[in-house]
């Protein structure tokens, strides 16, 4: 990765014109917590359709600097199967500027105090979609019976056995969820999770440990409930597959919607995407669900003027809209007729990527921080500044998204971020007739 490379794009001035297919990755965000999961087992474990990602090899580097083996199948990130052997893990503190680089990486807490008995951990400072705190993780550890102390931003958890609780999360929390119950698969007796987040990607974990002999039930329910193994660490006899990234999908489906004549994104599971696609369908886009793994945008040649109906979202937890898809959400409601709302209410601070729009000449106004006013169709265009920056992994999609829908040539630096979700985002869309490339 090169903090200094920019993608160069030239927009498609409103053309419908990319064409061809786009193949998924797996879920970024369910192959990190299987990564974390890998600590649970007493042997070597075999991840696949894991995604050739910054954040997959940042929490590749934080694992091998606490003493995991990994390695790539053929040594090659391309062959997406990854094999993680933590019985060599000699170390308990995680790598302070790795893991800051990457919030993700907290989760690496359950599974290590599970194995291990300690951990420590830089305390999260804010970051770019804003405060970003972990007490819901602190107050389960310590329910659990952990002594917790914060020191010089490190916070040092210590329980040589955790005990069985009953947490019930204040807010509902994916990697909470996710953390709290890898802790509780190894203890000797029951913890139950309450309020907890229902996203595919948990279930997909969940699902991995429970064929290598954990006893988690109720994951995809707002109750989770964990029989501990009672001290037994889990036999790699089953390997994990990661399930099709639904937010890099959503991200595709927005831009096939505005950039395509016809786009076939494969490899997906259409069922962890019927919001976004009713709404989209209501929104007057074309989509075919193809098979259980396919889907289709068609728009017929040459519709420079056509636009879709604006829309009213706000982000919620799974099932509902998810807020990862919040950015590329604004830049297609740029191009609806009428007045859309969104509100965002996971994150605050979400919204820091709008400025960059109006400066294309979409008409949004942010009101308190948290919802998002837009009024469409407005066409985009090269202004005066052509040069712009991904704020974050989601925000960098919805500029690099504006960018092609706009008429002019394009800049867009800190595209390390975009890096950190999509893999190779502008090989895929080179390979649909995007004219986009990296310097
Ligand atoms: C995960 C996803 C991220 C997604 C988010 C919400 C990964 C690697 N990241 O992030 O892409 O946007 O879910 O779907 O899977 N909170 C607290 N205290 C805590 C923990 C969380 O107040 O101890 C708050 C957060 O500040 C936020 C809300 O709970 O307002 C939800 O955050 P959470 O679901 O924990 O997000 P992540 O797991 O970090």
């Amino acid at each position: 990765m090169n903090k200094k490379e920019k993608f160069i794009i030239r927009g498609l001035g409103g053309k419908r014109a990319l064409k061809g297919r786009v193949s998924l990755n797996g879920a970024k965000n369910s192959a990190l917590k299987a990564m974390a999961g890998a600590i649970l087992f007493e042997g070597k474990v075999e991840l696949n359709n894991i995604p050739n990602t910054e954040d997959v090899h940042t929490l590749n580097d934080i694992l091998v600097d606490l003493g995991a083996k990994i390695q790539w199948k053929d040594n090659d990130p391309s062959s997406k199967t990854l094999y993680i052997d933590a019985s060599t893990m000699n170390k308990t503190d995680i790598n302070s500027e790795k893991a800051k680089v990457m919030r993700a990486s907290v989760v690496l807490t359950g599974p290590m105090l599970a194995r291990f008995g300690k951990v420590s951990f830089p305390a999260p400072g804010g970051c770019v979609i804003g405060a970003r705190p972990i007490d819901l993780f602190i107050e389960g550890y310590k329910k659990m019976g952990a002594t917790v102390r914060l020191q010089d931003e490190i916070y040092y958890i210590e329980c040589p056995k955790l005990k069985e609780a009953e947490i019930n999360f204040e807010k509902i929390t994916v990697g909470g969820t996710e953390t709290l119950m890898m802790a509780s698969v190894l203890i000797s007796g029951k913890t139950v999770l309450k309020n907890c987040a229902k996203e595919p990607e948990i279930v997909n974990v969940a699902s991995w440990l429970n064929a290598c002999g954990a006893d988690i039930e109720g994951v995809g329910t707002d109750t989770i409930t964990i029989v501990g193994t009672g001290g037994h660490l889990l036999k790699p006899q089953n390997s994990y597959r990661a399930i099709p990234d639904r937010i890099e999908a959503g991200s595709f489906l927005f831009l096939g919607a505005l950039t395509a004549e016809e786009l076939y994104i494969d490899n997906c599971n259409p069922e962890h995407l019927s919001l976004v696609i009713d709404l989209l369908k209501n929104s007057g886009v074309s989509i075919d669900i193809v098979d259980d793994k396919t889907i289709k945008i068609t728009n017929s040649q040459n519709v420079e003027n056509k636009s879709y109906r604006a829309f009213n979202v706000t982000t919620k937890e799974y099932p509902g809209f998810a807020t990862d898809l919040q950015s590329p959400l604004v830049t297609f409601l740029t191009q609806c007729e009428g007045e859309s709302a969104v509100t965002e209410t996971i994150f605050e601070g979400r919204f820091k990527y709008v400025n960059d729009l109006v400066d294309l000449g979409a008409r949004i106004s942010v009101i308190d921080n948290n919802k998002a006013v837009v009024s469409g169709p407005t066409p985009l265009y090269q202004s005066q500044d052509n040069h712009l920056t991904a704020h974050d992994i989601r925000a960098g999609f919805a500029i690099v998204l504006a960018c092609l829908i706009a008429k002019g040539n394009f800049t867009i630096s800190n595209i390390h971020l975009i890096d950190r979700g999509y893999e190779s985002l502008e090989t895929r869309l080179r390979a649909i007739g995007a004219d986009i490339r990296r310097e």
